[in-house]
């Protein structure tokens, strides 16, 4: 694997790739549903180009850009062993060089939701991803469903682009206990640690109930109340369309999605929602 901090450098050995490459972009702090994503890239893909990159961008100003946990040493080693090509390690001042003045703004799918709760969040997402696309130039990306806004915002861009790159979802990654794996986990005590799972033990609830023909309002109302019962603050539960809209009737699948900060930390999580 080779590590690039440099766009010459990058431009160079990307162009020495011959055949297919996907591309996998991260933050860092790695672990097993970032590892899925460059499984599944290279089961498509002749390269991989992994890119670490925590996006100012992305944050906003009462966020967690400081404390973001950073151990690139750590990732590396993952990313060699995983089978990674190239890992793409830009800094600040190559990303957003001064008098740097454009946004991809991904309206409606990128304003609701995380968007309404993280106002600027996906202009930050789409803009460094579109970067990062311009910079490796592959054929395909890979995203997980575990931020399943985002998967859409980037659809939308890659569409909308006419940038030719295939934009694939791997499905998320758990702990065994069923929390959805995140980097910010770290952030949890202990009791916060087992409190968290309720987020997903809730949605999950739901989205049996729903299944079954319950009501579909009182179900959210339902997973809220065990979220807040658990010392969840929540950012939003909703059931939503493919244009992340809310769905009041289950006629087609439909997706399940649930933001609630545990203390400082914010997760998210999702599941499917199928009409039987
Ligand atoms: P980050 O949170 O590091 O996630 C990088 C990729 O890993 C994203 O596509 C995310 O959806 C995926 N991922 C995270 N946890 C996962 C899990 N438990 N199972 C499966 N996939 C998982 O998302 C970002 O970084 C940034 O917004 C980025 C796209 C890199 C732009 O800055």
């Amino acid at each position: 694997m080779q590590t690039i901090r440099n766009l010459n450098d990058l431009r160079t050995a990307r162009a020495k790739l011959t055949g297919t490459v996907a591309i996998v972009p991260t933050m860092g702090a790695l672990h097993a549903g970032h590892l899925a994503l460059v499984a599944a890239a290279r089961e498509r893909a002749d390269h991989v180009v992994a890119t670490i990159f925590v996006n100012p961008m992305q944050f906003g100003p009462n966020e967690d850009l400081a404390r973001y946990p950073r151990q690139e040493a750590a990732d590396a080693a993952l990313l060699e062993s995983a089978g990674v090509a190239i890992l793409w390690l830009p800094d600040v001042a190559t990303m957003y060089p001064k008098g740097f003045a454009t946004k991809v703004s991904v309206s409606g799918l990128g304003d609701v939701l995380d968007g309404a709760a993280r106002p600027g969040h996906f202009d930050g997402v789409a803009t460094v991803v579109a970067k990062l696309f311009g910079q490796v130039r592959p054929d395909r990306a890979y995203f997980g469903e575990k931020d399943w806004q985002q998967l859409a915002v980037i659809r939308r861009m890659a569409i909308d682009l006419n940038l030719g790159i295939e934009i694939t979802g791997v499905p998320t990654e758990r702990e065994g206990d069923g929390l959805a794996r995140s980097s910010r986990n770290v952030y949890l005590s202990a009791a916060e640690r087992e409190a968290a799972l309720v987020l997903p033990q809730a949605l999950k609830a739901a989205v049996a109930a729903i299944e079954g023909g319950a009501e579909i309002g009182r179900e959210l109302a339902s997973a809220g109340a065990k979220l807040v019962g658990a010392g969840f603050v929540i950012d939003y539960i909703e059931l939503v369309d493919d244009q992340l809209l809310p769905v009041a009737t289950l006629t087609r699948e439909a997706r399940l999605l649930g933001a609630a900060k545990m203390g400082t930390t914010r997760l998210i999580d999702n599941f499917a929602v199928s009409p039987t």
